[in-house]
């Protein structure tokens, strides 16, 4: 069959022969792979820097996708850490982490859309008690994550949804209750919850404002660190913490058990429609361009 295959860490993959994939276990079903979204996390995982990478190679990339089981379900599925991923013809996939799709329902945006769903539809539903009512603000609300956590968060019932990044003019296409550059945080101190995909130095300058300059200390701030786009670390003042009733926690693969990871795929998939999602999908043969071809504000999804 045809894969995306790396065969250095750090070098794109290219379209070329792989074998074809086996099932192992009497869960295990092949897949024709119709649709496998490029995330930042594929990147990662393609460039041996991701946290779950076992170093193992030649690797086909690919975390999740769309494909036609041999029963001819439509299915949504989630790879566990693998070296044959879903940018392939065809991948192996446990039917334990898959939900069947509607008939009708377009591969492509959902191979594009429920990796940044999910980010911050888990942070909210198995990371912390989020209460309907509660203001969130998300940092780094441009990117195709933050894009839906925007949607996400009001969907599952926020107050106040403040969008927050570097850029005004891509901030204003955020549909928010309110739009802050980074540099004007002040003015969003007063929420309750952070989903936070920046990290690096922009958090570091977010905590301090935000911290200091809440209308009242005492009320709770719960601060979801998800991505880590700007930096894979922040200063942490400890003035920070006892200024303030600062709870920060993290929200990803580890943190929240791949048992939670599935439950929540049903419920998504089912509301998934209701969301913005912008696509841009590239034939698989494709791959090594549409690699580097890091401009586009689109979700890239290899169609093989
Ligand atoms: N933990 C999870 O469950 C989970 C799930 C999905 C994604 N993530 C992570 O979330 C992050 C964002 O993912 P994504 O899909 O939204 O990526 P994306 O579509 O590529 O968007 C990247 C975002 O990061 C911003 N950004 C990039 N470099 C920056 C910098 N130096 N300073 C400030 N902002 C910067 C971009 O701002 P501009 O628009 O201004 O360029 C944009 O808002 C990644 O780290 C990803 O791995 C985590």
């Amino acid at each position: 069959m045809r894969a995306a295959v790396v065969i250095e860490f750090g070098t794109p993959p290219t379209c070329r022969d792989f074998p074809d994939p086996r099932p192992r276990t009497e869960d295990e079903v092949v897949v024709d792979v119709l649709a496998a979204g490029l995330h930042p996390r594929v990147r990662s995982q393609a460039g041996g820097t991701h946290y779950t990478g076992k170093g193992e190679l030649p690797l086909v990339p690919g975390i999740d996708g769309v494909g036609r089981a041999p029963d001819g379900t439509l299915r949504y599925f989630v790879l566990p850490d693998t070296s044959l991923g879903s940018m392939a013809e065809r991948t192996v996939i446990d039917t334990r982490r898959s939900v069947v799709l509607p008939a009708d329902a377009d591969p492509v945006t959902v191979a594009a859309g429920m990796n940044p769903a999910m980010s911050a539809w888990i942070a909210l539903r198995r990371r912390i008690e989020f209460a309907a009512g509660q203001d969130v603000l998300v940092l780094g609300a441009t990117g195709n994550a933050g894009r839906l956590a925007v949607q996400v968060a009001k969907h599952l019932g926020a107050g106040r949804v403040i969008a927050a990044g570097r850029d005004p003019e891509k901030l204003a296409e955020v549909e928010a209750d309110d739009t802050r550059t980074f540099d004007e945080l002040g003015k969003a101190a007063d929420v309750d919850v952070v989903l936070d995909y920046v990290w690096g130095p922009p958090t570091t300058e977010a905590l301090r404002t935000i911290v200091t300059e809440r209308a009242d200390r005492g009320r709770p701030l719960t601060w979801i660190e998800i991505g880590s786009i700007a930096g894979p670390t922040i200063e942490l003042p400890s003035a920070a913490l006892r200024a303030a009733r600062l709870q920060l926690v993290g929200s990803g693969q580890g943190s929240v058990p791949t048992r939670d990871i599935v439950a929540e795929l049903g419920g998504l998939i089912s509301e998934i429609r209701s969301f913005r999602i912008d696509a841009h999908p590239v034939p698989l043969q494709d791959v090594d361009h549409a690699w580097r071809d890091t401009g586009t504000t689109q979700r890239v999804v290899v169609t093989p």
